[in-house]
């Protein structure tokens, strides 16, 4: 199979191991893609370390150097663009996209969140999830839209609550389906043909 190596551009505030996943998966040929660009709205973040120890082209933006969400967007974008950024994966980058950034990769946004969308949008997932008291709960990868954690979804995880002793022994089974999920997902939406119909991804 001849497939063109897509340019990805991933997006931190973190940790990163998303991040990892994605980039040791494009190394081992398992996604037919190159990670161009680590971006971090956060100094501290650990996962920017990583990125750079790895040799990946890394830059910081710090939302607060910038007078509005919108500004700070469009310093990204321009620096994704510069990079030839087809691609962009969200990897626990806890901002909010303005519409503009959206709109400037139509359909080639997308972000992974640890639960089961619809249900436990935004911050701390896992534990809106183990506080409600729910059976099962898991992860989602979706395409990024202007409304948090919403767009069309892609891929779906679901782990069982009931085996896990703590939020935190949640977090880790949840975290370790994502890192698998998100490669998953990437790779159908790179090697498959799909269209978005409505709220549904539709792969031929
Ligand atoms: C992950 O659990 C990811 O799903 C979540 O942040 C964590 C980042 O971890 N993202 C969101 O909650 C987005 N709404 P990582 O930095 O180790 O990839």
């Amino acid at each position: 199979m001849t497939e063109t190596r897509k340019r990805l551009g991933i997006l931190i505030s973190g940790r990163g191991s998303n991040m990892k996943a994605i980039v040791e998966a494009c190394e081992s040929g398992e996604l037919p893609a190159t990670v161009e660009r680590v971006i971090s709205n956060r100094q501290d973040a650990p996962g920017i370390d990583w990125a750079r120890d790895r040799g990946l082209e890394c830059r910081v933006l710090p939302h607060r150097d910038f007078e509005s969400r919108e500004a700070h967007d469009r310093a990204v974008v321009g620096d994704l663009k510069e990079a030839g950024i087809q691609w962009v994966c969200l990897a626990g980058y806890m901002r909010l996209l303005s519409p503009w950034f959206v709109e400037t990769f139509p359909q080639r946004i997308l972000n992974i969140h640890p639960s089961l969308l619809p249900a436990f949008p935004g911050l701390n997932a896992q534990r809106q999830a183990w506080d409600y008291g729910v059976g099962w709960t898991g992860c989602t990868v979706h395409l990024v839209d202007a409304e948090l954690d919403h767009g069309p979804i892609v891929g779906q995880q679901a782990v069982p609550v009931k085996p896990c002793a703590s939020v935190e022994e949640l977090q880790g089974m949840i975290l370790e389906q994502e890192h698998r999920l998100y490669v998953r997902a990437l790779r159908r939406l790179l090697s498959q043909e799909w269209r978005v119909e409505g709220r549904r991804i539709v792969f031929r």
